[in-house]
């Protein structure tokens, strides 16, 4: 049977126009489904938008519209902003269609007939902002614990959802299937949460208090509450009820994303009510960090949000899907700067690929008729290796969600690309030798030809320009079809313009003002011997650096955040910025000293230390010689 992945995004609220944590949770679906094309599954792609409830109906009672006229227009800036982002999904779900709202429909009589629903008296605060319900003890300072917002007292008649009787089951499942919630720190979230206990569920509302909703089959004076209806998305799209085998094929591989804000709602509300109805649960739920802006929740009153459409016209979509990817430790929160884009683009996307790119095929057009030349198969054997285990690392490193790792991964080609360039200098060689130079260059082609190939999920426009660019027809179908030596000898290579756009960085005057300080000198460290009880005293484990930091006004420190197999990152400081550049250096694994003595470095607290070796050229990080556990101890 063939391999499916089946991957889904929240479906989005309509109050309001998109952002970029609604930006990103596409992006990084539509890069799951092309690097899972690549990878030779059968896929399938979901998105869509989340058109009932009282946030919906508010939105557009503001406006003065009615609520399906708001929502009309609404999803359109959603398809809009896909459309710019170069978003592939299959399908576009809104939970108006009257395809969803039978199958709701028809869930919700299957489970009142089989008994799973009854009629109850609800007693409890009401947050409007997050539409859930909350007891007197849940709400913190009289406000909704989620939001903060405001809550109402209501006492009514509702239906409720027999959730609790499935608590037990879903405990057990969520423990023996280890990937089933990923990261590992959300689903340990969710089983603390599961331990407190387990109430029914709540869900419908009268229509004297909330219209705008799915009615309920069997009582017309209620409607189904938001979230029951919005889950059903995922189920509703691809057939149940109606085309069973479709429904089946699709729904054994399906990967839900979500932010670790609905956590709970997919983890508990949507597996139970999976149970209920007697389906399977999906195979994984990944919850993704957010978004924040200077450590900070984006959020309209602070008016820091960011609309991504400002930054597709300046920087082009491939660069801002490519930041969006490279930065964000999925599970984790990551800071969104513009700097950082900018960063990100003329440094890794205008200098390594860009500009490797322009040299080469420039060589190309002076002294190969703009053709690719012949080639050694011998020549740049060392680049070979590298390139050819690239799609492994990838293939593994996606599947383990380690996009920024893959990503990494694919420049670490392309700067061993730039170096072997520089170290065989074909410019020289070609005034003496033709032949060997166009042996270089060929070699140099094939690995930029794998780089391009992986690094096309990410960047599919760039990526395929680029590719012709070199003399290619396209990307691969499939990546076992990605083979050294693929490309043809003699096609025409060719560049109008420069790859990347570069732009001018923001000047950081606090570093322009500090004064150089001399490095130290290695034979300042005293030499004296220890006993080996007192070396045996230092814990030192492997790490992965998940985030690095310049450290402000600190031209030598860097703040780094490293995954060593503890329940969050250790932060520690660094004084190694003159030698690596921090977004280099997130996806490294390194030596952390891991039980040195918390001490403040430029007010930064600093846990622990990372090993490097320094000698005239400066220093250098001492990493393990093959991919280790985060957290394995070095002796
Ligand atoms: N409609 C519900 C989802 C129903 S799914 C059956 C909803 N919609 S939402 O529009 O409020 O949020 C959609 C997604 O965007 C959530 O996964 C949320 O975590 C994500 N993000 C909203 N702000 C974000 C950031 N700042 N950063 C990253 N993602 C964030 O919830």
């Amino acid at each position: 049977m063939e391999k499916v992945f089946y991957v889904t995004t929240p479906i989005y609220y309509v109050n309001d126009k998109p952002h970029i944590g609604h930006a990103y949770c596409t992006v990084l679906a539509d890069v799951l489904r092309r690097y899972y094309d690549l990878f030779g599954y059968k896929t399938y792609f979901l998105t869509g938008v989340d058109e009932h409830g009282q946030k919906v109906q508010e939105a557009a009672r503001k406006r003065g519209l009615s609520p399906q006229a708001h929502c009309d227009e609404m999803q359109g800036y959603f398809r809009a902003l896909w459309k710019k982002l170069n978003i592939s999904n299959d399908d576009f779900i809104r939970t108006t269609e009257q395809r969803h709202i039978e199958v709701v429909q028809k869930a919700l009589l299957s489970l009142w007939e089989k008994g799973e629903i009854y009629m109850g008296e609800y007693e409890g605060f009401y947050s409007p902002r997050v539409e859930k319900f909350f007891s007197a003890e849940e709400l913190v300072d009289g406000k909704c614990p989620e939001s903060g917002g405001e809550v109402f007292r209501l006492s009514e008649k509702n239906y409720f959802f027999r959730m609790s009787k499935y608590r037990d089951a879903l405990v057990e499942y969520i423990k023996t299937h280890e990937d089933f919630i990923v990261p590992e720190q959300r689903k340990n979230e969710v089983l603390g949460f599961l331990q407190k206990g387990l109430q029914d569920l709540c869900i419908t509302r009268p229509k004297s208090r909330l219209e705008w909703g799915i009615e309920i089959p069997f009582d017309k004076d209620y409607v189904t509450y938001v979230w029951f209806d919005a889950l059903m998305n995922y189920v509703s799209a691809i057939g149940l009820y109606k085309d069973q085998a479709r429904f089946e094929e699709l729904w054994g591989g399906a990967h839900h994303l979500i932010g670790k804000d609905i956590l709970v709602t997919h983890s508990v509300y949507w597996t139970t009510m999976l149970m209920a109805l007697g389906l399977p649960l999906p195979k994984q739920i990944v919850a993704t960090g957010w978004w924040l802006v200077e450590q900070t929740k984006m959020s309209k009153s602070l008016g820091n949000v960011v609309d991504p459409l400002s930054l597709l016209d300046k920087y082009g979509v491939d660069s801002i899907r490519y930041f969006l990817m490279r930065e964000m430790v999925i599970g984790m929160d990551a800071n969104f700067s513009e700097a950082q884009v900018l960063r990100r683009h003329n440094y890794d996307l205008a200098n390594d690929l860009g500009n490797l790119v322009q040299r080469v095929i420039r060589l190309l057009e002076k002294a190969f008729d703009g053709k690719v030349p012949e080639g050694d198969a011998e020549e740049g054997s060392e680049l070979r290796k590298q390139a050819e285990v690239l799609p492994q690392q990838v293939e593994a490193l996606v599947k383990n969600l380690r996009l920024d790792m893959a990503l990494e991964q694919v420049f670490s080609v392309i700067r061993a690309t730039n170096r072997y360039i520089a170290e065989t200098s074909p410019f020289l060689v070609m005034k003496t030798d033709k032949r060997r130079a166009g042996d270089i260059v060929r070699a140099a082609l094939e690995a930029i030809r794998f780089a391009l190939n992986l690094l096309w999920p990410v960047m599919p426009e760039k990526c395929d320009w680029l590719l012709k660019a070199i003399g290619d027809t396209s990307h691969v179908e499939r990546l076992s079809d990605l083979k050294w030596g693929g490309l043809k000898t003699g096609r025409d290579v060719h560049l109008d313009t420069p790859p990347f756009q570069k732009f001018d960085a923001p000047v950081d005057i606090s570093e322009k003002a500090e004064k150089p300080e001399e490095p130290k000198k290695i034979d300042d460290v005293k030499k004296s011997f220890v006993p080996f009880s007192e070396f045996a005293k230092l814990e030192l484990k492997v790490g992965t650096i998940v985030d690095a930091q310049r450290v402000e006004g600190a031209k030598k420190l860097l703040r780094l955040l490293v995954d060593i197999g503890e329940p969050s990152p250790r932060q520690l400081v660094a004084g190694i910025a003159e030698f690596y550049e921090p977004q280099n250096l997130v996806g490294k694994q390194v030596v952390v000293v891991a039980n040195l003595e918390p001490k403040k470095v430029m007010g930064v607290e600093s846990k622990g230390m990372i090993l490097a070796a320094s000698d005239e050229n400066g220093l250098a990080l001492i990493t393990p010689s093959r991919e280790t556990k985060n957290g394995a101890k070095v002796s």
